[in-house]
């Protein structure tokens, strides 16, 4: 017998779980599905900065406990270049704030209040596929089709959210020709480490170095996240923990020498690919694409879990005019609404790509230049704040 619901979300990420939650509360009825365990999803290590206006609908919608007791709360981040810091002060500059609360207690927060609103989940859906949502005639209802716990089932409903992320299923069901992409990669990696020690920066510092690019974030006071620029395919077997931190103190050092990196034992470590991609549209009849399943930036901007939450708040305002009223009128501006704040995203996290990486194709006019730039940012009030308001974040397009 096939289940019955108002929105199928395929995929129990960031963009799924936000909107099944604020569906809810909407009083309007989703059951999601999710390939990968409970465990597996909350465990993995991924975003770490939450804008300040995702912060406050995570606040206004029942979800702030946590992240208000455990969240610490950034006014600024450090450039670190030519051996020397600089502050960029949001809250002079942009009268705002980011959060850094870890994406796996995003989802664990969300997974509890899904739990306890008695909703449906579908964890370890194996060949998971999607049907009918191109709306040839009013009658036919999308479908989700998959295997759990061995058994084949079927969920029909009104519209379906494509959450899968960028490797899911939903964006390679629409028809090709209905689809533009536009993609970027580029020639390196980031690897990353979570480490026992205690930050050695109040906030976070993005360095600048002729070794590479190097990054200091942070989990909790006793836990510290870093990265540094490498290979895209970089074999991660080559890279010892004594070689990481050797890597790390060379590319975060300052000039005079006072600055010091608390090492501490390092209990995971990846490397991740870069790139920027968009499609164009998020949506083809009654399936919408939020997330990553739409676009990706490169994490130098910190914005993939942001733009995820924002996607789908914009959905969730456009379903529930759709069910209170039946207008349409959100629903069938959900990607023109979506896009216009995506691509200022996919531009600021480019530009902040450009500005701290080396490139193998640059040459040292390339390097003076990007000196140069960093120089400008620091040194120009104007040019700090465009950094400042589009890293705490931009207004919601339509607010
Ligand atoms: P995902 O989190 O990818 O969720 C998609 C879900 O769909 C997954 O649970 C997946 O298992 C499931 N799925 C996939 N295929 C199927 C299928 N066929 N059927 C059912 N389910 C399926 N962003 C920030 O904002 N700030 C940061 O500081 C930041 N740092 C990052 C650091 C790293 C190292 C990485 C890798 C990413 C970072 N990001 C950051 C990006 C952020 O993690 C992603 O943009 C975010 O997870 C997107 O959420 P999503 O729900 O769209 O996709
Ligand atoms: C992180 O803490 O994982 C993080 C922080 C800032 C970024 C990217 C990742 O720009």
């Amino acid at each position: 017998m096939a289940l019955r619901t108002q929105v199928g979300i395929v995929g129990a990420g960031p963009a799924g779980l936000v909107l099944a939650h604020l569906l809810g509360r909407d009083g309007i009825e989703s059951i999601v599905v999710e390939s990968r365990s409970r465990q597996y999803t909350e465990d993995r290590v991924r975003a770490g900065v939450i804008e300040q206006g995702v912060a406050a609908l995570m606040a206004e919608t029942g979800l702030g406990d946590r992240l208000h007791r455990e969240g610490l709360v950034h006014h600024g981040i450090e450039l670190r270049f030519g051996g020397r810091g600089h502050r960029i002060d949001f809250q002079d500059l942009a009268k705002g704030s980011v959060v850094i609360y870890p994406q796996n207690k995003v989802v664990g927060d969300l997974f509890d209040a899904r739990a306890a609103a008695g909703a449906q989940t579908f964890f370890e859906a194996e060949d998971v596929s999607v049907h009918d949502f191109g709306g040839a005639t009013p009658e036919t209802k999308p479908k989700i089709r998959f295997r759990a716990g061995g058994e084949a089932q079927e969920i029909v409903c009104d519209f379906i959210a494509g959450c899968d992320g960028f490797h899911g299923i939903c964006r390679p069901s629409v028809p090709a020709e209905a689809l533009k992409v536009f993609e970027r990669i580029y020639p390196f990696g980031w690897l990353g480490i979570l480490a026992e020690a205690p930050p050695s920066s109040d906030e976070l510092i993005y360095a600048y170095h002729e070794r590479g690019f190097a990054l200091l974030s942070m989990r909790s006071p006793q836990l510290s996240r870093l990265y540094i620029q490498c290979a895209p395919d970089e074999d991660i077997r080559q890279w010892p923990d004594e070689r990481i931190w050797r890597e790390l103190h060379a590319r975060l050092a300052t000039a005079d020498g006072k600055w010091k990196l608390t090492e501490g034992p390092i209990v995971q470590k990846g490397v991740t690919g870069m790139r920027s991609f968009v499609v164009e549209p998020m949506q083809f009849g009654r399936m919408f694409l939020a997330g990553d399943a739409a676009h990706i930036v490169p994490p130098t901007g910190a914005k993939g879990l942001n733009l995820a939450v924002t996607d789908v708040r914009v959905l969730a305002r456009g379903l529930a005019e759709f069910y209170a009223s039946g207008r349409q009128d959100l629903l069938n501006d959900y990607s023109k609404i979506c896009l216009r704040r995506i691509w200022k995203v996919q531009r600021f996290s480019w530009w902040m790509t450009s500005m701290l990486h080396l490139f193998d194709t640059d040459n040292a006019f390339d390097q003076r230049r990007q000196l140069a730039e960093l120089d400008y940012v620091t040194s120009s009030r104007a040019a700090s704040q465009t950094l400042a308001e589009n890293y705490v974040g931009l207004p919601m397009e339509w607010d």
